[in-house]
C-alpha cells in the first residue's frame, strides 16, 4: 500500500532542532521526500551524519530563515535539485527569554526576525507553485505563549500570535486554490529549548500541566503528518493546540 504522502516533497526549517527532528522523520516515514535549511555547517554535518545512521536521508540547504534573499535562493534550488515543494512547516524559532523592562532591542529583533519574519522569507517563494498546482500544505509551528502570553517572553509571544493572525489571513486567501494553512500550537516540549529554562521555574511550568508531564517531539510530529495529510483537506486558517491541557479555550 503507498504510504500516506508518498512522493510529496517537504520543506522543514530548522529541521535540526528537537522538534524539527521529529518531524523530519515523521514525514520520511509517510513517504515524504523532506529536505531542511541549516545555518551552520557543523552542526548540520553532525546531524546529516546522525541522520544517515538511523536510516533517513535530509538533504539540507544553507539559509538563514530571517533572510529573504537566502530563502528565496533555498526555494529555488530545492525546487530545482529535489522537486516542487508540497509540504511547508514553518518549524524554525528560536527565544531570547527577558523580562520585558530587561529586554534589549536585539532580543526583540532576533526573536521577530527568526520567529516571524521567517514565514514570511520561506511562505512566499513556495506559496505561488503550490497555489498553480492545486495542493500545498504550509504548518506553521506556533506556541502556546502566543495563545497565553508569557513572563520573560514578550518578544516570543508576539512572534508566536503574529504567527497565528498570518496563518488565518493567508488561508483565506489561498484556499480555493487546494491549499490549507494553519497553526500548530505546541505546549512545553521536552527539547533543549525547554530544558534551558531554569529547573526552578520549568518545575512550576510543570505542575501547571493537567497532563502531569512535558510534551514529546514525536507527539508534535502526529500532528504534524495528521495536517498535511489528504483527509485534512478541510482544515484550514486553524489553531490546532496540544499543550497536556495547560491552556484551554
Ligand atoms: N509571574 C510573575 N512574576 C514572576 C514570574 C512569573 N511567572 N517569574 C518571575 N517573577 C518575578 C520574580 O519573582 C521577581 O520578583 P521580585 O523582583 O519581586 O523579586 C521578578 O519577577 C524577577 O524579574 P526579573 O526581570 O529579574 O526576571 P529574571 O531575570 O529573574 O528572570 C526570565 C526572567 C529569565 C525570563 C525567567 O523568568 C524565565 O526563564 N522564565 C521562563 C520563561 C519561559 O517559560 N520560557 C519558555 C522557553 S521554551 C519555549 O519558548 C518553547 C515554547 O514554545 C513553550
Amino acid at each position: 500500500m503507498a504510504k500516506k504522502l508518498e512522493g510529496k516533497v517537504a520543506l522543514v526549517t530548522g529541521g535540526a532542532g528537537g522538534i524539527g527532528t521529529a518531524i523530519c522523520k515523521r514525514l520520511v516515514d509517510a513517504g515524504c521526500r523532506v529536505v531542511t535549511n541549516y545555518r551552520n555547517e557543523e552542526k548540520a554535518a553532525k546531524w546529516r551524519e546522525t541522520m544517515k545512521g538511523q536510516g533517513y536521508e535530509i538533504p539540507m540547504f544553507k539559509a538563514d530563515v530571517g533572510d529573504y534573499k537566502e530563502c528565496e535562493a533555498m526555494v529555488a534550488q530545492i525546487e530545482k535539485e529535489i522537486g516542487p515543494i508540497d509540504i511547508l512547516v514553518n518549524n524554525a524559532g528560536v527565544t531570547r527569554d527577558s523580562s520585558f523592562r530587561k529586554m534589549t532591542h536585539e532580543q526583540w529583533d532576533t526573536v521577530i526576525t527568526s520567529n516571524l519574519d521567517s514565514i514570511f522569507n520561506v511562505t512566499h517563494p513556495v506559496i505561488e507553485g503550490m497555489t498553480n498546482r492545486g495542493w500545498g500544505r504550509v504548518i506553521n509551528i506556533s506556541s502556546v505563549n502566543g495563545q497565553k502570553g508569557q513572563f520573560g517572553q514578550a518578544n516570543y509571544s508576539a512572534a508566536k500570535a503574529g504567527m497565528h493572525g498570518f496563518t488565518m489571513a493567508v488561508a483565506q486567501e489561498v484556499a480555493r486554490k487546494g491549499v490549507t494553512v494553519n497553526t500548530l500550537s505546541p505546549g512545553y516540549i521536552g527539547t533543549e529549548m525547554v530544558k534551558a529554562v531554569p529547573t526552578e521555574i520549568l518545575n512550576k511550568i510543570v505542575a501547571q500541566i493537567p497532563v502531569g508531564r512535558l510534551g514529546t517531539p514525536e507527539e508534535v510530529a502526529y500532528c504534524v503528518e495528521f495536517l498535511a495529510s489528504d483527509e485534512a483537506g478541510f482544515i484550514t486558517g486553524a489553531e490546532l493546540s496540544m499543550n497536556g491541557g495547560q491552556h484551554m479555550y
